[in-house]
């Protein structure tokens, strides 16, 4: 993608023309010309003169307001129309408190982290900078932070799959001590009564329940229900019969995913529609290498020893002096405790992919040509590695012609989800609601 910035007359232009050409897409809105994601570096080469890094300016991240309900409520192409769980009607008062709460730092237990600062809009409401999620007081956790983009499809959430519902998820992050480190359900609820303003915004969204623990998943879930993107061009090639959607590249590369990369087989397309995720779980040799301490790439690491000058260490010695050892991560078994299921993980969508780096769940690989340079070499051999993975034999023409097809599918509305969030102020401590300690306004000791 190129970087183009506009100006808003410009842009007020072009959305005139382009709507007087196809008024029909406005219900979904196009406004490619706008830029505001890929931000995020991954940092690779960080130390290098020559790092560009692609962030944009404060100045240039404007945010806009968008009418989210709709994306919940209407399909888009390439996506089922979504269900929304009969005890949590949708409606935009929710989605608005639902959003308020999602970049909340108040949300933390000492005001300093929200749901956005590892689910980051502008880097596809994933973190690109960072392999596994870091919280608050700088605490390090196991996994990487998907996108919450379209998770609101999911039947199983985490990448181990413990958890059922959106409404329920919230919560983990909340009361994780390396997340955000509220101490209980209650304390939170507390919190929020204190802050000026929630009581009354819960209770017009939720007349009669007011804050408590359900209608705090409920809000969120809400939210989260709203960020659906589809219609990418893939979708309008595929589904829409648009034969001038995508390059002759792209469609190269769809034959191979659903071909010789056998791709498809997990991340499922049907006929009218396509998740990239058959809501199951498969060992591809990624968690038996991290166990096993296999560097799948990236053997050396650069060390700064003084200002400008550098050296490239193994991995392994700076494992070997490394403290802290690293939580042995078994996926699925650590739910079920079944030794079959050893390092198997969720099947993520790979709608938005290009966004959404770096991959897998330990964030191990960087760039897609990591995860087609993976997936060529049959994974990474075991004793329960899925049947399904097998040496490919791609040619550098199919592996390209792949990563085309994956760039395919950043749907249609993305930019007005990252403009959207962008305009949210975020909950900060403010005269108005002055920074209260919690020992204090809780009511201990009085
Ligand atoms: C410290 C970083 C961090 C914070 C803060 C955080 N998350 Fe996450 N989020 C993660 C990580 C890491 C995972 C994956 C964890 C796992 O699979 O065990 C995740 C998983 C999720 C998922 C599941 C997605 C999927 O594909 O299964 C959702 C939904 C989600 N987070 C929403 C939220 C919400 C809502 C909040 C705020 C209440 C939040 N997160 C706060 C890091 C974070
Ligand atoms: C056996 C089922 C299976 C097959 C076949 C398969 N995948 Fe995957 N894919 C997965 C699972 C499971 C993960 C998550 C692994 C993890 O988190 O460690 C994944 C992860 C990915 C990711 C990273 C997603 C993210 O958000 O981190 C990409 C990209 C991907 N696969 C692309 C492909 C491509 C391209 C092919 C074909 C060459 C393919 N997959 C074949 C199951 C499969």
């Amino acid at each position: 993608m190129s970087k183009k910035i506009v100006s808003r007359s410009a842009l007020h232009y072009l959305l005139c023309i382009t709507s007087l050409l196809f008024i029909s897409k406005l219900a979904i809105g196009v406004d490619n010309e706008i830029i505001y994601s890929g931000p995020g570096d991954n940092k690779d080469g960080y130390e290098s003169r020559d790092y560009v890094t692609k962030s944009l300016s404060i100045n240039e991240r404007k945010g806009e307001k968008a009418n989210l309900i709709k994306y919940a409520e209407q399909s888009q192409l390439g996506l089922p129309k979504l269900e929304i769980p009969k005890n949590n009607p949708i409606t935009e008062k929710k989605i608005a408190l639902g959003k308020k709460l999602f970049f909340d730092r108040r949300i933390s237990l000492n005001n300093t982290m929200s749901c956005a600062m590892c689910h980051i809009p502008e880097q596809g409401f994933t973190n690109n900078e960072i392999r596994t999620a870091v919280g608050i007081e700088g605490r390090s956790n196991l996994r990487n932070a998907p996108t919450i983009i379209n998770s609101a499809y999911y039947k199983f959430l985490f990448h181990d799959a413990r958890e059922y519902s959106l409404e329920n998820q919230v919560w983990q992050p909340v009361l994780n001590h390396s997340e955000m480190g509220m101490p209980s359900f209650g304390f939170t609820v507390k919190k929020l009564e204190l802050i000026l303003g929630y009581k009354n915004l819960f209770n017009d969204a939720f007349p009669g329940e007011g804050i408590n623990v359900a209608t705090f998943g409920k809000a969120i879930a809400s939210y989260e229900r709203s960020l659906i993107s589809a219609n990418s061009n893939f979708d309008k090639w595929y589904f829409g019969k648009n034969d001038k959607a995508v390059s002759a590249e792209v469609k190269k590369g769809f034959e191979v995913f659903i071909g010789k990369g056998n791709c498809v087989s997990c991340h499922s397309i049907d006929n009218d529609h396509a998740l990239f995720f058959d809501n199951k779980l498969h060992n591809t040799g990624v968690g038996y290498a991290d166990s096993m301490g296999l560097l799948i790439k990236n053997n050396k690491t650069v060390v700064q020893l003084a200002p400008g000058e550098y050296v490239e260490v193994d991995n392994n010695i700076i494992k070997s002096v490394n403290q802290q050892k690293k939580k042995n991560d078994l996926g699925l078994y650590g739910i079920t405790e079944n030794p079959d299921h050893r390092w198997m993980f969720k099947t993520p969508s790979l709608r938005n992919i290009s966004l959404t780096s770096p991959y897998m769940h330990n964030g191990v690989f960087s760039t897609l040509d990591d995860v087609i340079n993976f997936y060529n070499e049959g994974g990474v051999q075991n004793e329960l590695l899925s049947p399904k993975i097998k040496k490919l034999n791609l040619s550098k023409a199919e592996k390209i012609n792949l990563k085309f097809f994956l760039e395919s599918l950043v749907g249609e509305n993305i930019n007005i989800l990252i403009a959207d969030a962008l305009f949210q102020t975020v909950g900060d401590l403010t005269k108005d609601d002055p920074n209260w300690a919690n020992d204090k306004d809780m009511g201990y000791n009085k």
